[in-house]
């Protein structure tokens, strides 16, 4: 079948190569040419693991394709995705500008019947304006259908997200987009869940939003754990079996971050406000969650009394472990706060630390998390990337200035840190 994805973004070049490596012939469209002329060179624009061998493959394969056209995307198939990006703006709320401008787009271009799709995140109901504006765009008259088909790829292991979901959803107002879709995600074994437009875009909402709420749950329970004595992993670890909660995303540490979580919150609470509901707890997601970084800089504090000119080490600066993606990472807020302080910052990432730079001229880069260790007054793990696991911990304590380290993914045992000499804080325990 054949498929244009309009945005390649994470969502869209994933989705648009996932829709190639299983059988479809895929033209991937975006207004950036610059990112086009990467793609069209065999490079790829972002980082995701296994996306670069799995874009080549289908490229050489003849199943998928580039332009910076969106009329030729539009023209040469037959389901046509949007994913392009719905920015926060300064108010919180998403910047719909781009889906408008695309759906402008594909009204003036399609001269035949075509499913048109919400890919990216979008308020509830944004599909009847998207049916709305194609519509008056319509030069030719053409047939089509509106549906939204949110996506619930993570960053760092989207590809296998895509290809073995949990559930696929699929949002329609017509039983023929209903098939179409059905038998283009038919190599896809999932359960389909095929509803009305509004519920599914709401169901990418209630999605998110109640990940981050196990989260923060698990952030706000951290603090308790500490006052009594109790430990937030084990207390995780009795929870999670029970099959009604589920030990996923019960992890308490220094706070979510990434593009998706913070925005779509903080969205979700604005599109309930205009809807007249006060979301009052998850506005209380989103303070435990602010609440949350500034406990791990308390910490830091607490153990080193004064900030003032004391050297921190920071490992990990991605908003979370395999991508390089620095959007909302909770790195940024916790550096920040410490440099307010007057401390001097020493940072290591494995892959984010170009990006980092852009946004953090004002810190010291180290090639390794033991340059990162030499003369610093503490340490401060945020990102747990599996290589700080197996740092040998003898050499880090060697390095530093003073051995207080504090463990905001609660990546290591209290006790063998103790043990070892460290003056240790994890979160939770
Ligand atoms: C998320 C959703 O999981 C995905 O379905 C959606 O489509 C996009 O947003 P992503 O942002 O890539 O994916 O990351 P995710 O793995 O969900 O983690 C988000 C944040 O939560 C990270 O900062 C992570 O460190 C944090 N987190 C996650 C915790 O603090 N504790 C946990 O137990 C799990």
């Amino acid at each position: 079948m054949k498929v244009c994805m309009i945005g390649t973004g994470y969502v869209g070049l994933v989705s648009g190569t996932c829709f190639a490596e299983i059988g479809h012939e895929v033209i991937c469209v975006d207004n950036d040419t610059s990112k086009i002329d990467i793609l069209k060179k065999g490079g790829i624009p972002i980082y995701e693991p296994g996306l670069d061998e799995l874009v080549k493959k289908n490229v050489q394969a003849g199943r998928l394709s580039f332009t910076s056209d969106t009329g030729e995307g539009v023209d040469k198939s037959q389901f046509v995705f949007i994913a392009v990006g719905t920015p926060p703006k300064d108010n919180g709320e998403p910047d719909l500008s781009s889906i408008e401008q695309v759906a402008i787009e594909i009204g003036a271009a399609m001269r035949d019947y075509k499913i048109i799709i919400e890919k990216s995140t979008v308020p509830v109901q944004t599909g009847q304006w998207v049916r709305m504006v194609v519509e008056r765009f319509n030069k030719h008259g053409s047939e089509f259908d509106v549906a939204s088909n949110p996506e619930f790829l993570r960053e760092g292991s989207a590809i296998n997200d895509f290809l073995f979901p949990d559930r696929i959803v699929l949002g329609v107002e017509s039983k023929r987009a209903e098939e179409k879709l059905l038998e283009l995600y038919r190599p896809i074994e999932a359960p389909k869940i095929v509803t009305d437009i509004a519920s599914a875009e709401l169901i990418k909402h209630a999605s998110n939003s109640f990940l981050s709420t196990k989260i923060s749950f698990m952030n706000a329970l951290s603090v308790i754990c500490e006052k009594s004595g109790a430990d937030v992993t084990k207390v995780a670890e009795g929870m999670g079996l029970d099959k009604r909660i589920g030990r996923d995303f019960l992890n308490a540490g220094a706070g979510f971050g990434g593009f998706c979580f913070p925005k779509d919150l903080k969205a979700f609470i604005g599109i309930s406000a205009k809807l007249g509901y006060d979301f009052r707890l998850l506005k209380e997601v989103e303070n435990i969650n602010d609440e949350q970084m500034q406990r791990v800089v308390k910490k830091v504090e607490e153990l080193l009394w004064n900030l003032r000119d004391k050297k921190i080490g920071v490992l990990g600066l991605a908003f979370k472990p395999n991508t390089d993606d620095m959007r909302f990472a909770p790195s940024i807020t916790i550096i920040n706060r410490l440099i307010d302080e007057g401390a001097t910052i020493k940072a290591y990432d494995p892959v984010s630390m170009k990006r980092a730079k852009k946004i953090m001229p004002n810190i010291t880069y180290c090639e390794n998390a033991y340059d990162v260790a030499a003369d610093v007054d503490a340490i401060i793990l945020v990102t747990e990337w599996s290589e700080f696991g197996k740092m040998d911990l003898q050499k880090v304590k060697k390095a530093m200035r003073q051995p207080v380290f504090v463990d905001g993914r609660n990546v290591f045992e209290p006790e063998k840190m103790k043990k070892l000499g460290f003056i240790y804080s994890g979160i939770g325990r």
